[in-house]
């Protein structure tokens, strides 16, 4: 006999009353061991939304579409908050404001994209979203925002405001480190659940897209009351001619977050050679991600699911921009 065998028969003899086969364990106790689940935090919602602003064009400079009413998401976005867990309603940008604050009430959170639209009807569009997002919070409820390279320039504007507060920075198509502020309490910001190995590559590995010609020097943006009193700066980078810039950045008191970088680019995006695909840069990705949706999961808005339904990203197919070997790979158009 195997030491094995011998061991189960001594096991058997031992506590004969107690083992079971499979065939003798009753219905109850393989359902009450199904129950043994911990509810998931109640305090939370689990079935989170994230509104992202569509851009104006066609996102692909007139190779999808000329119309002039068309505006887009690049499906990265999409599937970055996909990918953590949430479902994406379109707030189309070139509808009207009633239009899109009805829809900001089956969401639990925005975000902004990347592009150039810094003036006109798109402008106005991000500011009365962002401030009904400050408001939504001011009454209680919790609604986070992610402004992402353009959202985060646009906010920028718009907590100054002042439309002429940027500055050109040359970090156009390049990847970079992060600096992390000196003293930065990175508790409750985006960087807070980020495993210690990957916070240091940070600094010291290229796992950051950057794609800009603009943005804010800390300087500035610390001499100006109303950023410095509404941001607190997490960390910095340096462009091409050592000019150094702000690039993530929360609110004091909201749940907002601005990212001079792409986050989303790392997994979803291959239309450039420089966007870093290493293992740590998805991670970062991820990370990110994660954040917003674990954010988005403390809103109050418990939207009616057939409203939901009836607006989500899954009522449009994105279309595949990216085979001229530029641009976004895919992208959504609204006309
Ligand atoms: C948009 O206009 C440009 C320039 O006239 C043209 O080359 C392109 O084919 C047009 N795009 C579409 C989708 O028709």
């Amino acid at each position: 006999m195997s030491n094995a065998v011998v061991f189960f028969l001594l096991l058997i003899t031992i506590s004969h009353s107690t083992i079971l086969l499979p065939s003798q364990h009753h219905r109850d106790s393989l359902t009450s061991s199904s129950t043994t689940c911990p509810a998931p935090d109640p305090n939370l919602y689990h079935r989170p939304v994230i509104g992202i602003l569509t851009h104006p064009g066609d996102g692909a400079t007139g190779r999808l579409s000329n119309a002039t009413d068309v505006s887009n998401i690049p499906a990265s976005y999409v599937k970055f908050v996909e990918a953590a867990g949430a479902r994406v309603i379109p707030l189309i940008s070139t509808e009207p404001h009633e239009t899109l604050l009805k829809k900001l009430e089956l969401v639990n959170g925005v975000l902004f994209t990347g592009g150039w639209a810094k003036d006109g009807p798109y402008f106005e569009s991000v500011r009365i979203i962002f401030k009904k997002a400050l408001e939504k919070y001011d009454a209680g409820d919790y609604f986070p925002i992610y402004g992402i390279c353009l959202g985060f320039e646009l906010i920028t504007m718009i907590v100054s405001e002042d439309n002429n507060i940027l500055e050109e920075f040359a970090a156009a198509n390049e990847a970079s480190s992060l600096q992390f502020v000196e003293n930065t309490n990175i508790e409750g910001s985006v960087f807070q659940r980020f495993p210690p190995d990957l916070i240091k590559k940070l600094s010291t590995d290229c796992l950051i897209m950057q794609n800009h010609h603009y943005g804010i020097s800390p300087s500035k943006l610390l001499a100006n009351e109303k950023l410095s009193s509404f941001f607190e700066i997490l960390t910095t980078c340096t462009d091409g001619n050592d000019k150094v810039y702000v690039s993530t950045v929360r609110s004091r008191k909201y749940p907002v977050t601005g990212f001079q970088w792409h986050p989303e680019k790392n997994a979803f995006e291959w239309g450039s050679a420089k966007i870093p695909h290493t293992e740590d840069a998805i991670r970062v990705t991820q990370h990110v991600a994660n954040f917003l949706v674990s954010e988005a999961r403390k809103s109050l808005n418990r939207p009616v699911a057939r409203e939901v339904l009836d607006n989500l990203i899954y009522n449009y197919k994105p279309t595949y921009g990216g085979k001229a070997g530029k641009g976004y790979d895919e992208v959504y158009l609204f006309e």
